[in-house]
C-alpha cells in the first residue's frame, strides 16, 4: 500500500522540532514533563562523551538526531574530573561543557545524570580512588565525609554547568539531572543511614537551584520533588509507577542490549524486542524513554570496571565506531515517528485500556475533539492473532503492538521491521609481519632482595597499588630446609589474574571472571636446594563498580603455599613478601615517544609467546574516513599505547564457552593518528605473536532482506 510510504515521509519531516534557543522552565505534572509550557513525549539515549572522542561528538548526536530522539543522557564520570582532590581535569574527551554545548548546537535537550556515583560498568563506579584513602569513610551511606565530598563535587558540576548557561532555566539544552545512581538495589545494606541518605541527597540536589527536575533511578521511594524512574529492560511490564500521582512516569535506561565481558558471549536484542517495550511504555503513559546505551562507545585506557571489555555496549543503534547499526536504528527510528505523530492526542487524550482475550489488549487515547490514537497488543509469542476493534478486522503478528493513528489505520507494527538490514566489515590495510618493523623489550621480574615494600602478610592489592597501575607484584625468597617431593604451588587470589614465576621461570598463570572473581590455582614448580625466589604477579582488570561498601573491597592474593607430595605443605602465607606496583616499563613510560629511550629494545628475531613483554613499531594511518581497528586474535592479554594513549586492555586469551575470544578488534580513534610515523606500543603478559596483528578499517555493508511480513503493508 504506497499510503504507507507516503505517511512515512510526513511524519519523518516531523523529527527534531526541538529546539531550544530561548530559557524554558522544565516542570512536570502526572503526565508529562512540562517545557516552556508544553507537555512533551521524549525518546532519548545515551551517549558517554569520554567513551569517544571530541571528533566523534557531532556526528554522534547528528545521528542521534535523525533517528529521533530529543535528549542525549550522559552520566558524569567524577575520577575523570577529579583525579586528585581538588585538582580538576576537563580537556580533550572529558570536555563535559563543549559536549553539552554540542547538544545544544544541534537542537537537541541533555540530561545529567550526576550520580555522582554511577556504576556504569566504569572503574570504581566513577568515584576516584582517592576517596579510598579519606579517614572514615563510607561511600553512598549517611556518613560525613562521603556526604563532604560527594556535596563538594555535585556543586562543583552544576556550578560549572551553570557558569556555562547550561540549563533549560538559563536557555540551555539540560532538562533533568541525576542525583545517585539506583540506590534502591543497595540501600538495605546501610539499615537505617540508607533512606537517612537517600532524603539528604535530595535536599542536597534540590539545594543547588538547577531549575529543572531532578530524577533518582531505580528508587521507588524518591522524596519529592525528585521524580522516581525505571531503568531495566521492560519497564512497560515491571514499573510500578511513579511514586506520587503529580509525578510523570520516566524511563532512564532502557538497556538497548547488555554489557559485555571479557570470556563472556555477546548478548543480542532485537529491534523487534525493543520496539514492543518502548510502546508499550508509551501506551501506559509513559512520556520518556532513554535508550542505554543508544551509543556505548570504547573504554578507552584503564576505564573499564572488572573484566569489562573495552568494546561496550557495540549491539547499540550506533555502534562502537559509531556507525548506524541496522535494522535496530531504522526501526526504532520509524516507532519514534509514528509516536511522535500521535504526540498530541497521547499527551491530551483520556486513555482506556480493554482486553480482546487473555492475550490481547488495547490501549486507547481518546480526545474530546475527535482524536484517537490505539495501541493493539497481541502478547502471544507464537501466534498471531485477530480482533475486532471499532468493527474493523486487525490481525496482529506474534508479539506486537500496532499503532493505530486514528483507531483506524495501522502506522507501525513492532514486529514489522522495514529497514534493510546491514553488516559490518573490517578489512586488513596494514600488516605487521615483517620482522624488521619490530623491536622488543623483556620486562624485568623483581625478585625478594628487589623490592622496598615490605609486609608479614599478604596486602590488599587495590589499597597498594592506589591504582596508579593494573600490576602488583608479590614477592618472597626462602632457603629449603628439608626436601620437598613433587612441590605444588598453591595460590589463592580474591582477583583478578595470577602469574608465577619461580626461579625466574614462567610457571603459568590462572584468573576468575566476572561472575567469579576469585580463584585458586596450583601448578607444579622446580626448587633448588638453596635459596629460592618466588615472584607472583597479581592483576586486576578494572576496579569494582557495584554493589555496597565498595571502599572495603579485597582484591590479590590470601594464600600462597608450597605442598610436598610427601613431606607436608610450607606455608608462605604470613611469611616476609616485598611488593613492587607496576611494571617496569610503565614506570618509565616506554609507551611514550619522548621516554622509549628509557631501556634498551631489542631489534633482533622478535619473541613470541613470551610473557611480560614490550612490542613497538610504527605504522601509517589508513587512507579515508573509515573507522579504525586492530586485529589482536594472536595476542594474549594487556594494554594497547597509540602515540602513548592507551586505547584499552585487550584480554584475546580468555575464550568463553564457545571457544572464542570475546574481543579480538580493538578501536583506535582516527583522532590519534598522525599521517605517518604512528607508535604502537604492547605490552603482553602471557605471550603472543605481534608478527600477525593487523590494522582494519571498518565499514558497513547493507543487505537485502526484509522481513517476511512485508506484504502486509505493500
Ligand atoms: C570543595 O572543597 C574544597 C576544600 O576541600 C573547597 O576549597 C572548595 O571550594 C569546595 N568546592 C565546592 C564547589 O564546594
Ligand atoms: C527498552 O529497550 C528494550 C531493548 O532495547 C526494548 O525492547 C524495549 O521496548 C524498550 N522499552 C522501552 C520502554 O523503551
Ligand atoms: C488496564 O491496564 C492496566 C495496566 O496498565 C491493567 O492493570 C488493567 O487490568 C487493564 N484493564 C483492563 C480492563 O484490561
Ligand atoms: C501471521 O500473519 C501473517 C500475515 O497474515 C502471515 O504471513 C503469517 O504466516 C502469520 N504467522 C503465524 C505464526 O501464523
Ligand atoms: C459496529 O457494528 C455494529 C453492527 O453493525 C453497530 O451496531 C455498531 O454501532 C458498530 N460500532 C462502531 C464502534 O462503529
Ligand atoms: C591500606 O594501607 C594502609 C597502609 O598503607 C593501612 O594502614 C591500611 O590499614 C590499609 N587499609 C586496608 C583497608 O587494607
Ligand atoms: C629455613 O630455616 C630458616 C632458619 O631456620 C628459617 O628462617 C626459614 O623460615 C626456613 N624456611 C622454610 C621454608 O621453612
Ligand atoms: C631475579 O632472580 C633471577 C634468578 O632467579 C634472575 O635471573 C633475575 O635477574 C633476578 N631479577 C633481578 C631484577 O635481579
Ligand atoms: C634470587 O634473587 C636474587 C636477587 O635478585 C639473586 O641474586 C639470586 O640469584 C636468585 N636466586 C635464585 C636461586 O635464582
Ligand atoms: C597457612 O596460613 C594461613 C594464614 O595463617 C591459613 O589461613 C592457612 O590455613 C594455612 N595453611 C595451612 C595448610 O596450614
Ligand atoms: C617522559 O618524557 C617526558 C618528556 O620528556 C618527561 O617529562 C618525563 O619525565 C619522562 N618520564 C619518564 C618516566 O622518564
Amino acid at each position: 500500500m504506497v499510503w504507507w510510504l507516503s505517511w512515512v515521509v510526513v511524519v519523518v519531516t516531523i523529527i527534531g522540532d526541538g529546539g531550544v534557543s530561548r530559557a524554558d522552565v522544565v516542570g512536570y505534572d502526572g503526565r508529562s514533563l512540562i517545557i516552556g509550557g508544553q507537555r512533551k513525549i521524549l525518546f532519548s539515549g545515551s551517549i558517554h562523551y569520554p567513551r569517544s572522542t571530541p571528533e566523534m561528538w557531532p556526528s554522534l548526536i547528528a545521528k542521534a538526531k535523525e533517528g529521533g530522539l530529543h535528549v542525549i543522557q550522559t552520566y558524569v564520570f567524577w575520577n575523570l574530573h577529579e583525579p586528585r582532590p581538588n585538582q580538576y581535569n576537563f580537556i580533550g574527551r572529558y570536555d563535559l561543557v563543549r559536549f553539552i554545548k554540542e547538544i545544544h548546537a544541534q537542537g537537541l535537550y541533555a540530561c545529567l545524570r550526576i550520580g555522582p556515583f554511577i556504576e556504569s560498568e566504569w572503574t570504581y563506579g566513577g568515584f576516584p580512588f582517592w576517596l579510598h584513602d579519606v579517614p572514615g569513610i563510607i561511600y553512598r551511606s549517611d556518613n560525613e565525609p562521603f556526604k563532604f565530598y560527594m556535596q563538594n563535587f555535585t556543586t562543583k558540576i552544576v556550578n560549572l554547568m551553570k557558569s556555562e548557561g547550561l540549563y533549560a532555566s538559563q536557555g540551555g539544552p539540560i532538562i533533568l539531572s541525576q542525583i545517585e545512581n539506583e540506590y534502591q538495589n543497595v540501600e538495605a545494606a546501610f539499615k537505617e543511614k540508607g533512606p537517612s541518605y537517600v532524603r539528604w541527597a535530595a535536599e542536597m540536589a534540590v539545594g543547588l537551584q538547577t531549575g529543572v527536575p531532578w530524577v533518582m533511578c531505580k528508587q521507588s521511594d524518591a522524596p519529592d520533588p525528585v521524580i522516581n524512574t525505571c531503568n531495566g529492560m521492560k519497564c512497560g511490564e515491571t514499573f510500578q509507577g511513579p511514586n506520587s500521582p503529580n509525578k510523570p512516569s520516566m524511563w532512564t535506561e532502557n538497556w538497548t542490549s547488555f554489557y559485555e565481558v571479557f570470556g563472556g558471549e555477546p548478548y543480542l536484542r532485537s529491534a523487534e524486542d525493543i520496539a514492543f517495550h518502548t510502546t508499550l511504555f508509551i501506551a501506559k503513559k509513559g512520556c520518556y524513554v532513554n535508550y542505554y546505551m543508544y551509543h556505548g562507545g570504547t573504554n578507552f585506557g584503564r576505564t573499564g570496571a572488572s573484566y569489562f571489555k573495552t568494546s561496550y555496549y557495540d549491539q547499540a543503534p550506533l555502534d562502537e565506531y559509531g556507525l548506524i547499526r541496522q535494522p535496530k536504528w531504522g526501526h526504532l527510528r520509524q516507532m519514534h515517528a509514528a509516536i511522535k505523530f500521535c504526540s498530541a492526542t497521547l499527551l491530551q487524550g483520556v486513555q482506556t485500556n480493554f482486553s480482546f482475550g487473555q492475550l490481547q489488549e488495547a490501549y486507547v487515547f481518546q480526545e474530546e475533539s475527535g482524536g484517537c490514537v490505539a495501541f493493539l497488543l497481541n502478547n502471544d509469542q507464537k501466534n498471531n492473532a485477530t480482533v475486532q476493534f471499532r468493527n474493523i478486522s486487525f490481525e496482529l503478528l506474534p508479539k506486537s503492538i500496532s499503532i493505530l493513528s486514528d483507531c483506524e489505520h495501522v502506522i507501525f507494527s513492532t514486529a514489522t521491521v522495514k529497514t534493510e538490514y546491514n553488516e559490518r566489515t573490517a578489512t586488513s590495510n596494514q600488516k605487521f609481519d615483517s620482522e624488521d618493523g619490530w623491536e622488543e623489550f623483556k620486562d624485568v621480574i623483581p625478585n625478594f632482595s628487589d623490592t622496598s615494600l615490605k609486609s608479614n602478610s599478604l596486602l590488599e592489592h587495590m589499597n597498594t597499588t592506589k591504582d596508579e597501575s593494573d600490576y602488583l607484584w608479590y614477592t618472597s625468597s626462602f632457603q629449603q630446609n628439608s626436601s620437598c617431593s613433587e612441590p605444588v604451588l598453591h595460590i589463592e587470589s580474591l582477583g583478578h589474574v595470577a602469574h608465577a614465576i619461580v626461579n625466574n621461570i614462567y610457571f603459568g598463570t590462572a584468573h576468575g571472571s566476572h561472575d567469579a572473581k576469585g580463584f585458586t590455582f596450583e601448578m607444579p614448580i622446580l626448587l633448588n636446594n638453596e635459596m629460592n625466589n618466588i615472584s607472583i604477579l597479581s592483576v586486576m582488570v578494572g576496579l569494582p563498580d557495584s554493589g555496597p561498601f565498595l571502599e572495603s573491597r579485597f582484591a590479590g592474593l590470601t594464600k600462597v603455599e608450597i605442598q610436598c607430595s610427601k613431606e607436608g605443605t610450607f606455608n608462605f602465607t604470613n611469611q616476609e613478601w616485598g611488593y613492587q606496583v607496576g611494571m617496569l616499563g610503565e614506570k618509565l613510560q616506554i609507551y611514550n615517544d619522548q621516554n622509549l629511550s628509557n631501556v634498551a629494545w631489542s631489534k633482533t628475531k622478535i619473541s613470541t609467546n613470551q610473557p611480560f613483554t614490550w612490542y613497538k613499531t610504527v605504522f601509517d594511518r589508513p587512507k579515508g574516513n573509515d573507522p579504525v581497528a586492530l586485529d589482536l586474535s594472536t595476542m594474549g592479554k594487556g594494554e594497547v599505547w597509540i602515540n602513548g594513549q592507551s586505547i584499552g586492555r585487550y584480554w584475546v586469551s580468555f575464550q568463553n564457552s564457545k571457544g572464542t575470544s570475546s574481543q579480538t578488534l580493538y578501536h583506535v580513534p582516527r583522532s590519534l593518528l598522525k599521517s605517518s610515523e604512528n607508535l604502537l606500543v604492547l605490552l603482553e603478559e602471557v605471550g603472543g605473536n605481534p608478527l600477525r596483528i593487523s590494522l582494519d578499517t571498518i565499514s558497513i555493508n547493507y543487505i537485502h532482506e526484509h522481513s517476511h511480513y512485508d506484504h502486509l503493508y505493500q
